[in-house]
């Protein structure tokens, strides 16, 4: 059983209970986040509270905790399950009010944090993915909590026996439904730029980067669904995945059907920032 926190306080997980009346409940009034632990170590700790307060700030939720209150939110729970290997889940609603859909007033957000127990690395074994047909809406760079077209392609995914669903909108991929997405052309490694039809994953920014300080090309630009299909190498990114290969996709393999040269090297780069990262070197 881990320790979760609800609105100040920390319980055992299975103790809390929420309101049917939050608006998280009966709109997906809210948004989230997800951030990796690495040996008691919090990844990329302040890109994910940038992220999560430009969410807020897009839904127009006054940030409740601010950048003070969440570091001591984080820092407690991560200690309080032992440090280790963890993934931190926060989620803020609205809050809970008669339901009417404009906003209430007055209305307390509720703020919501559990952890997961991770044993060692997450797995990043070769995966298939199925391409879907995007139809999220169009503010895609919220991380909302309203999810249901991301959960329907999900499973439309192991449906197939598949892992991941991509997104393809208007002839062009955007991310997969929780993860970015990368191609690789020869020597080229693309993913599509940040627009409001992805989420800005902090995953993504970290590839970008150890891939270009190692010298890899790594281009941000838009990819048709014809180069997805004619790639060589696709990988699928998130705080919970690392990189992870996909190797079929919509059951045709992928290149030679196996990890490719340049996840390899990517892979390496990832796990090694991981190190450093334990040993207190980086964020
Ligand atoms: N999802 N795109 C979508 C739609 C996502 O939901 C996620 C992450 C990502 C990758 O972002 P990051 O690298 O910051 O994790 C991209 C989380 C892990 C989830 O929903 O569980």
């Amino acid at each position: 059983m881990t320790i979760a926190y609800l609105d100040g306080e920390f319980h055992q997980l299975a103790d809390i209970r929420i309101s049917p009346l939050d608006r998280g409940f009966l709109f997906a009034d809210g948004v989230y986040e997800v951030i990796p632990v690495y040996a008691g170590r919090l990844f990329r700790r302040d890109a994910h509270l940038e992220r999560l307060a430009r969410s807020l700030a897009e839904i127009r939720i006054e940030d409740p905790l601010g950048r003070e209150g969440w570091i001591a939110l984080l820092e407690t729970i991560v200690e309080r399950n032992g440090g280790g290997e963890q993934a931190v889940y926060m989620q803020v609603t609205r809050g809970v009010a008669p339901r009417d859909h404009a906003f209430p007033q007055p209305v307390t957000p509720t703020v919501f944090a559990m952890t997961r127990l991770r044993q060692g690395d997450p797995p990043t074994d070769p995966i298939d993915a199925v391409t879907c047909p995007d139809i999220r809406w169009s503010r895609c760079d919220i991380k909302s909590v309203s999810l249901l077209p991301n959960v329907l392609m999900r499973q439309a995914a192991k449906d197939a026996a598949a892992s991941e669903a991509i997104f393809i909108r208007d002839g062009q991929l955007t991310e997969g439904t929780a993860t970015n997405v990368f191609v690789v052309e020869g020597h080229c490694v693309r993913t599509p730029a940040k627009s409001a039809y992805i989420l800005g994953g902090i995953t993504r920014d970290v590839v970008i980067e150890l891939a270009g300080d190692a010298g890899m090309v790594c281009i941000e630009e838009p990819v048709s669904e014809t180069a997805l299909r004619a790639a060589e190498e696709i990988w699928v990114t998130s705080s919970t995945k690392e990189i992870t290969p996909v190797v079929r996709l919509d059951g045709r393999t992928v290149g030679a059907g196996v990890p490719g040269p340049l996840w390899q090297h990517a892979h390496g780069l990832f796990q090694d920032y991981k190190r450093r990262l334990a040993r207190g070197e980086t964020d």
